[in-house]
């Protein structure tokens, strides 16, 4: 931390978007920040790290980087480890755990080095470690440069406190809104999944559209730290109203079962007067009425031997539907496996890396308006 109180503050992303991550937080006014890999980093204070949390739908998490320092061996981690202010950030009536990694360092056994750290908070602050506590401490040991964070987030940012209930192979929210910003999305156009699940992209869409924070239901670690002001955060949290759109937002899915979910989730995330969740196949699928916006779809990829045939058959139906039927439409598609983008026929620009998703690689497509 330097003297006038601002430290680094890190965006941990989603491998392969920290560039989209650190788009949506400039957009979202924080001040200089810059994408490195695994995040974004910028400089801030408490309330910036309260916002970020608040406020940014990509980010997986938010840390705030309290200390570093160069440590050659394990004595050494441990004296320097007694001398961060830890009171300054953690309360002694807090449960904390530590998470240690180590790469290309002389100290290079993690449980070892979050064992030093552990000692050192709970002898100094007297905090009383808990293997399942809210509160983390990250260190990182990389090069011989060990990194003291608070990861502020607690439960990982997807989890916005309203989806419940979650079809198969569901896309976490934080990764959806990055795709979304990819393909030029910015609230002010409707957007159609023709194959929702849950309803992830649509809720996520409608959201933005009615400018409703992501962290607006649910708790964060910081909450619990020394540092918290809850009078600050209360008013932070109800600050900005939300603003009325007149766009609609459209998921269907051949399931029964995953539109009544995304109905479930639509209502408790409080938009389900701007959705439209209907069961029907691709190729009952048409475009609504009024303005043309986005189609964005996550078809299923296929995992087993012999379904290649099949899923090449889907999206070919699927390109044939959008090509005939959304003209003015831009489409983004989500999926892992380049023959069966090609396969939609739809004309596609060159696309971005690969980013993980649920154990695969999955690419994004992006179309220009369909003529
Ligand atoms: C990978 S999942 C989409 C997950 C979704 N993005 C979410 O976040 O929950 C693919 C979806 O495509 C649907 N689907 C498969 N074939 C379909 C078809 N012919 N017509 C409509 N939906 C279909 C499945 O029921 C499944 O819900």
């Amino acid at each position: 931390m330097t003297s006038d109180g601002d430290f680094e503050i890190f965006l941990v992303s989603v491998p392969g978007l920290e560039s989209a991550l650190c788009g949506e937080a400039k957009a979202c006014g924080f001040g200089n920040p810059k994408a490195v890999p695994g995040g974004v980093s910028l400089r801030g204070r408490w309330p910036d790290v309260w916002r970020a949390n608040l406020e940014l739908r990509g980010a997986s998490r938010i840390f705030a980087r309290i200390e570093s320092f160069r440590v050659t061996h394990l004595a050494q981690l441990d004296k320097r480890a007694r001398r961060v202010a830890w009171r300054t950030v953690l309360r002694p009536d807090v449960a904390f755990r530590v998470e240690a990694s180590c790469k290309g360092s002389r100290i290079y056994h993690s449980g070892a080095a979050a064992q030093r750290i552990e000692t050192a908070i709970r002898e100094e602050l007297g905090a009383p470690l808990a293997p399942e506590a809210d509160v983390c401490i990250k260190v990182r040991i990389e090069s011989d440069l060990c990194t003291l964070a608070v990861d502020t987030s607690g439960e990982p940012l997807h989890k916005r406190g309203h989806k419940e209930a979650v079809n198969k192979a569901p896309m976490r929210e934080t990764l959806a809104s990055l795709f979304l910003r990819q393909c030029g999305y910015d609230g002010r156009e409707p957007v159609v999944d023709p194959m929702c699940g849950s309803g992830t992209f649509v809720i996520e869409a409608a959201e933005i559209a009615a400018g409703l924070k992501p962290g607006r239901s649910r708790h964060f670690a910081f909450e619990q730290l020394a540092t918290f002001d809850a009078a600050a955060w209360k008013k932070m949290r109800a600050a900005g109203d939300a603003v009325h759109s007149d766009l609609r937002f459209y998921g269907s899915d051949r399931d029964a079962g995953a539109i009544r979910m995304s109905r479930e989730n639509a209502a408790r995330a409080g938009v389900a007067e701007m959705t439209t969740f209907e069961t029907h196949t691709i190729s009952d699928l048409v475009a609504p009425d009024g303005p043309r916006g986005l189609v964005i779809a996550n078809p299923p990829y296929g995992d087993r031997i012999g379904d290649k045939a099949r899923l090449h058959a889907l999206y070919r139906a699927l390109g044939q539907t959008l090509l005939t039927r959304f003209a003015g439409w831009r489409v983004g598609l989500i999926t892992s496996d380049a023959s069966l983008a090609k396969a939609t026929g739809l004309p596609f620009a060159k696309p971005g890396a690969p980013v993980s998703h649920g154990g695969l690689r999955v690419t994004l497509y992006v179309t220009p308006p369909l003529i």
